[in-house]
């Protein structure tokens, strides 16, 4: 885990996960194992995150609809061995399903159904059905991990 992430509320983070720089965890959500979170991504409160996930550099989830108003903490959960490309934005209440993928730079507003991948603004489906690739670890450590638990 690299230091410089905002855990908040102490979110709930699986076994063997890796998480970049700069990475903001919201109260409450919760990451399975064996996941990759890159830097600078966002996963407010509502989120839940399954094993074997990857999400790439910058990609954002949102939780609510409307940011300011009548505002309501609306999650989403992203199951088990999906894939988001870096840069992606994934709307308030969405599912990306198992094995799901979401192209870099895509813009999510509906439910990502097991195994499609979806891309653009708004994102669509390219692909009908992609294999699960398992996330190996132990992951190789960075110099400055060396001394940092593992646990939040
Ligand atoms: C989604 C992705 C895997 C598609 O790769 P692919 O299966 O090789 O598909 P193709 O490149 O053949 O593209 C198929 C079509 O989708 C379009 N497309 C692919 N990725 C797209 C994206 N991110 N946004 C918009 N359109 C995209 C292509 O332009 C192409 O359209 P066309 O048929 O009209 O020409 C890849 O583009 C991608 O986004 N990878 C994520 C990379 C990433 O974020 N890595 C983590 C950071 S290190």
């Amino acid at each position: 885990m690299n230091p410089y992430q905002n855990l908040w509320g102490n979110p709930k983070v699986g076994n063997n996960c890796k998480i970049g720089a700069f990475v903001d965890i919201g109260k409450g959500v919760e990451i399975g194992d064996n996941c990759i979170i890159q830097a600078f991504v966002s996963i407010p409160p509502g989120w839940k995150i399954g094993n074997d996930v990857f999400i790439g550099p910058h990609a954002c989830f949102a939780n609510d609809r409307v940011p300011k108003g009548d505002w309501k903490i609306q999650g989403g959960e992203v199951k088990d061995g999906a894939w988001i490309g870096m840069n992606a934005s994934i709307g308030a209440g969405l599912t990306i399903g198992e094995n799901a993928g979401v192209g870099m730079g895509s813009v999510v507003l509906k439910d990502i159904p097991d195994g499609e991948v979806w891309v653009g603004n708004p994102a669509r489906r390219i692909k009908r059905k992609v294999k699960r690739q398992k996330i190996e670890g132990p992951f190789e450590k960075r110099p400055w991990e060396d001394h940092l638990s593992n646990s939040v």
